[in-house]
């Protein structure tokens, strides 16, 4: 039987622990995508070589000394010769242009360590510290051309204790995350393509 499942990029800039979280959930045939790609902006992210040793084709893309638009060229192809449906940005540090969402629209998800519209941006949880709040946690949205405020797919909540360390919190709040994006990418997958496919046969 020929394997009807999407086909999906991680887009990584770093440790990767959110990469691994979803290889290991494409692992079951019943999630509806293969991570067939991870691509990274930094040569030297250990994410890179730990998808390359469990056998994913990996690609680093070029410094963007070139300009941005060189730098996006370069990821559009590689993600086009791939014959990419979604792409994950777990841990992607670098902010894509208006340009290049719009023509990946709705198909670029992301998860971000905070309880999104709250935090947006760098260091959340240090953010999150900072505001004293009593409780944090990550949010995956589906993402645009304004950062960090994509419509929300899920979030998941964790509470702060007085003596969190950025570390501590963050800690607590990766393990949610490590559950939250798989099922999220499952459940847009599930949907968003089965109202295409609908609209398309119809
Ligand atoms: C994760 O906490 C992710 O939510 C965050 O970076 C970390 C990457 O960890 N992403 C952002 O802050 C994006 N704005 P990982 O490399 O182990 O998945």
């Amino acid at each position: 039987m020929s394997d009807t499942r999407k086909r999906g990029a991680i887009l990584i800039s770093g440790r990767g622990s959110n990469m691994v979280s979803l290889l290991q959930a494409a692992q079951h045939e019943s999630f509806p995508v293969t991570f067939d790609l991870v691509v990274s902006d930094k040569i030297e992210a250990p994410g890179l070589s730990h998808a390359s040793g469990v056998g994913i084709r990996t690609h680093a893309l070029r410094s963007c000394r070139d300009g941005r638009a060189a730098w996006e060229g370069e990821l559009h192809a590689v993600l086009g010769e791939a014959d990419i449906d979604l792409i994950c940005l777990a841990g992607f540090m670098r902010v894509l242009s208006a340009d290049f969402v719009d023509r990946w629209s709705e198909q670029i998800l992301n998860i971000h360590p905070s309880l999104l519209p709250d935090f947006p941006g760098l260091d959340a949880q240090a953010q999150a510290l900072d505001a004293g709040v009593s409780e944090a946690g990550c949010t995956v949205h589906v993402v645009t051309a304004q950062m960090d405020a994509g419509p929300v797919l899920g979030q998941a909540v964790v509470p702060v204790q007085a003596s969190d360390s950025v570390d501590a919190l963050s800690a607590r709040i990766l393990t949610e995350e490590h559950r939250l994006y798989p099922a999220m990418v499952a459940q847009y997958a599930q949907t968003f393509w089965a109202t295409k496919d609908a609209a398309n046969a119809g």
